[in-house]
């Protein structure tokens, strides 16, 4: 029988590299310098014409201001509450003072949400939960590299669909011998963020490379630090290794990933179309995990799931691209589907809450 894993609870305490003697220093000290993403500050959008973001900035708004009269919150509940299944959490994220909706005055024109269609709430509630911003810990994701080391094959494209300020790939690029790294991300900013990362990163590594005592040169063998083999051009070709791209995955064709990671903790209410995604892209045998959200299209077979607080603090699944599209039955199921009452309840006691801080 196999011994059960075993899983990290918490980070180790990280000690500042201070002599590169091995290219393990050089793993240790490139893992730490991608580290703390989550503490970022999410600064709002910017309100400009030219914004991608501006139907969601003024949908945002209009709900914003039913939110602030309290004689309008009713008519709030009563427009959001058909949509509970697009809502994460209770108050969705944008309304909440922390959320990404510029602070400043709504410019004349923005429409009021009486002008404002059903599916455009809904849209705008989908949209506002997928842009919530975590990150899993460096524990998680080293427990995470160990479920899937065994199942990685040499060469293969791993791609993060919603890569934020780039640590999973980044990460995954040092921990695997994937050709080929890539990170797919919506907002301009964290793209923005995840490429100064990966341009700190490269100039780290040229200097922590060129600290080791015996140069490594391409054929160099390399222990990998979850287990596999590479050689030297492992880290020497990190530049060409890693990619990232400012797009929404909806658009970007993973055709080639052997791979395909999502933090989908954010992204209930897309995972039917992500589902239907992949499986039209992807290739028979090829990887697909997710957090909090199972896949439930038949074309994945799922190869493992991690209850939450083992691997992670959520759960996290495995699938793998089963058979050709052509045998397989899509079923129209609905993974994400909250009790529109408990919702208003807990909604209510939000506003409630939030009229006493304003008191105080
Ligand atoms: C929970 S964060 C995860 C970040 C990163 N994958 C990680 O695990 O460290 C999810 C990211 O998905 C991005 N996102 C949401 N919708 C997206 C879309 N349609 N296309 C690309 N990225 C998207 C969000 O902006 C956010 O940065």
């Amino acid at each position: 029988m196999q011994n059960p894993p075993v899983f990290r609870t918490h980070d180790a305490a990280s000690r500042p590299v201070v002599a590169i003697q091995h290219p393990d220093d050089v793993f240790e000290t490139l893992f730490q310098s991608i580290q703390g993403g989550e503490q970022h500050v999410r600064p709002p959008l910017e309100l400009r014409p030219d914004s991608p973001f501006l139907t969601f900035i003024e949908v945002g708004y209009a709900l914003r201001a039913c939110l602030e009269d309290k004689s309008r919150r009713d008519y709030l509940v009563q427009r959001l509450r058909p949509h509970v299944s697009a809502i994460i959490g209770t108050l969705p994220a944008g309304l909440q003072p922390q959320g990404m909706l510029p602070r400043v005055p709504a410019p004349p024109g923005f429409r009021p949400l009486e002008q404002i269609g059903d599916a455009e709430v809904r849209a705008w509630l989908v949209e506002d939960g997928g842009l919530i911003y975590g990150e899993l810990q460096r524990h998680e994701l080293d427990n995470y590299f160990d479920a899937i080391a065994a199942v990685i094959r040499p060469g293969g494209v791993m791609v993060d669909l919603g890569s934020g300020l780039g640590k999973v790939v980044m990460s995954a690029a040092l921990a695997f011998p994937f050709q080929r790294c890539i990170g797919v991300e919506l907002i301009g900013y964290r793209h923005a963020m995840a490429a100064q990362r990966l341009h700190n990163l490269l100039a780290l590594a040229g200097k922590a490379l060129a600290a080791l005592p015996s140069p490594l040169t391409p054929e160099t063998p390399l222990r990998l630090p979850f287990g596999g083999e590479a050689n030297g051009s492992h880290l020497l070709d990190l530049a060409s290794r890693i990619a990232f791209i400012e797009a929404d995955m909806f658009r970007v064709d993973v055709r080639g990933a052997s791979l395909v990671f999502m933090y989908s903790t954010c992204f209930g209410p897309l995972m039917d179309a992500l589902g239907d995604k992949l499986a039209r892209e992807m290739q028979e045998g090829a990887l697909v995990s997710t957090t909090t959200y199972p896949l439930t299209h038949p074309a994945f077979k799922l190869l493992c799931s991690y209850p939450a607080g083992t691997l992670a603090w959520t759960n996290v699944m495995l699938y793998q691209r089963a058979g050709p599209l052509e045998n397989v039955v899509t079923t129209a199921a609905t993974t994400y589907e909250p009790d529109p009452a408990a919702w208003e309840e807990r909604l209510r006691q939000e506003f409630a809450a939030m009229d006493d801080r304003v008191l105080k």
